[in-house]
């Protein structure tokens, strides 16, 4: 059959915390021509670790560019019309590898993991200065979430790292870097590198400078040499060496919720979007300027798209836990047997019959970070059954994002009139609807999802040398949108939500 002739292609590797995708959209119509999705395991070491395999990522990414390139195949369109590669990832997850094997020398540790509590308690005791040394640098709190005290501990514990590092074989990375360097040839010329997104997650990062900071670096006691070198979001960082895909640039880099804010185009300062992923990530423009909240909410890199453009800012609302509520009630509990059975039973249910779960599994984030926190069902009666406790799941999705984004209003002073969506879970109605209700706003889905993976193929196909993507598009006819309103009325509204928060104070202090 006759090959189909399109404009040129650009393919995005999104790299969440659950799985792994690899997505090639058409660069003039921004539509998804095909994809390809990889499930990643999750490894609970002792309770509060977790871990992944960094090998098993990386063949995951190797998997889905070569099935999705199979099924482009199928279609009859020609895999050469690929012109850039984009990378999206889930933030802050650290590796440590050995850049003369290639191999990883400990397991990726993620996001998620709560082992570094005490590293972080002993540091928080001998910040220099002021308390807002590290904040006033990086924009965030010293927390279990970044990858520094991550580095840290890998550092004290792991004695092959030790080794590497005291002989010049140890690099350091978040998934992007790992990857970048895997795919660009690994221990035959791989570069190591990553994006300003990405690096101001790690707590390394001075983002007024843009530049590894020397003193962070001392207090945490991380070697600089480790660190990968650091570039803007949209330029040429090397060749893909291997696969299908061989010879195309890989020309995008951002943290998936930088390139959820592009691919939503909230290129405007005040203009936010929420993705409902593994957690859930509220993040506004700030434009040129580094706010600071007031209200728990962290100060980080939007994007730089390119070399000489300018960087943007966001302030950030993140919430550890939402996708990830719904895989612990198939996977621990086993109420349900996959994900998308859980509309069905928070359909069925209609309420949750005054049940409220607060998945406080790593303590809580914005904006409370709360490390003492811990999970807990309330509210509970004989009636209650597993159909109420599925919908207090999805509610508990919303009462954080509610909370994230009545910070969000108090630190703009201009409330957001409506809020923009995206994410897996956003295919979930119930969800969306309970969303609007919650928050009392309309909520508004793109009718194309995978806004991170189009954020991170704009970024790669708009590079320098590349050229293939206008970031300023004429025509967003093809961008259609799905309204939920507010269905309760705004009284009903509020109860729930002060109910939700009584819930939420008795989720903490539960670690001492
Ligand atoms: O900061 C963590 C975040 O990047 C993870 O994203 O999509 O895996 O929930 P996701």
């Amino acid at each position: 059959a006759k090959k189909a002739v399109l404009g040129p292609l650009v393919g995005a590797v999104d790299q969440g915390t659950s799985s792994t995708r690899f997505l090639v959209f058409n660069s003039k119509t921004a539509e998804l021509l095909s994809h390809h999705q990889v499930e990643i395991k999750q490894e609970f070491p002792r309770e509060g670790w977790v871990e992944q395999d960094p090998k098993e990522i990386l063949q995951s990414v190797y998997e889905c560019v070569e099935k999705t390139c199979e099924k482009l195949g199928q279609l009859n369109i020609d895999i050469s019309n690929i012109k850039a590669i984009g990378v999206s990832n889930q933030r802050e997850t650290t590796v440590v590898w050995d850049k003369l094997t290639g191999e990883p020398l400990y397991n990726a540790v993620v996001w998620l993991d709560l082992r570094t509590q005490s590293t972080v308690e002993a540091l928080s005791k001998r910040i220099p200065g002021n308390n807002n040394f590290v904040k006033s640098k990086t924009g965030l709190p010293i927390s279990t979430y970044f990858s520094a005290v991550k580095l840290r501990w890998i550092l004290d514990n792991v004695r092959q790292v030790q080794k590497a590092v005291e002989e010049n074989r140890a690099l350091f990375g978040t998934i992007d870097s790992w990857l970048i360097w895997s795919l660009t040839g690994g221990v035959n010329g791989g570069v190591h590198c990553t994006d300003v997104t990405n690096a101001s997650r790690t707590m390394l990062f001075n983002i007024h400078s843009l530049e590894w900071d020397k003193e962070l670096c001392e207090f945490f006691g991380i070697p600089m040499e480790i660190l990968p070198n650091v570039r803007s979001s949209s330029e040429i960082y090397g060749l893909m060496k291997a696969g299908a895909l061989e010879g195309v640039p890989i020309s995008g880099c951002l943290g998936d919720q930088s390139a959820a804010l592009v691919g939503q185009m909230c290129f405007l300062d005040g203009q936010a979007k929420n993705t409902y992923g593994t957690g859930c990530f509220l993040l506004c423009n700030t434009g040129r300027k580094c706010v600071f909240s007031e209200h728990g909410l962290l100060t980080t890199v939007a994007y730089k798209l390119g070399r000489d453009k300018p960087v943007f800012y966001a302030l950030e609302g993140s919430v550890a836990i939402a996708g990830a509520v719904i895989r612990w009630l198939r996977d621990n509990l086993g109420i349900i047997k996959t994900s998308d059975e859980i509309e069905k039973l928070a359909k069925e249910a209609g309420t949750s019959y005054g049940c409220y779960f607060v998945p406080a599994f790593s303590g809580l984030y914005a904006p409370y970070w709360e490390p003492s926190a811990r999970g807990i069902i309330c509210g509970l009666t004989q009636f209650t059954n597993k159909c109420h406790i599925a919908f207090a799941a999805l509610e508990a999705v919303c009462f954080q994002t509610r909370e994230i984004l009545d910070a969000m209003n108090r630190d703009c002073g201009i409330p957001l009139s409506h809020l923009q969506v995206d994410g897996g879970m956003t295919s979930n109605k119930i969800l969306m609807q309970l969303q609007a209700d919650i928050l009392y706003i309309p909520v508004v889905k793109p009718s194309m999802p995978e806004t991170t993976a189009l954020g991170a193929a704009m970024a790669a196909g708009a590079a320098e040398g590349v050229g293939v993507w206008s970031l300023a598009p004429e025509d967003l006819s093809a961008v259609t949108m799905e309204r939920f309103e507010p269905q309760i009325n705004a009284e009903e509204s509020e109860i729930r939500y002060s109910t939700w928060k009584k819930a939420v104070k008795k989720s903490m202090g539960w670690v001492t």
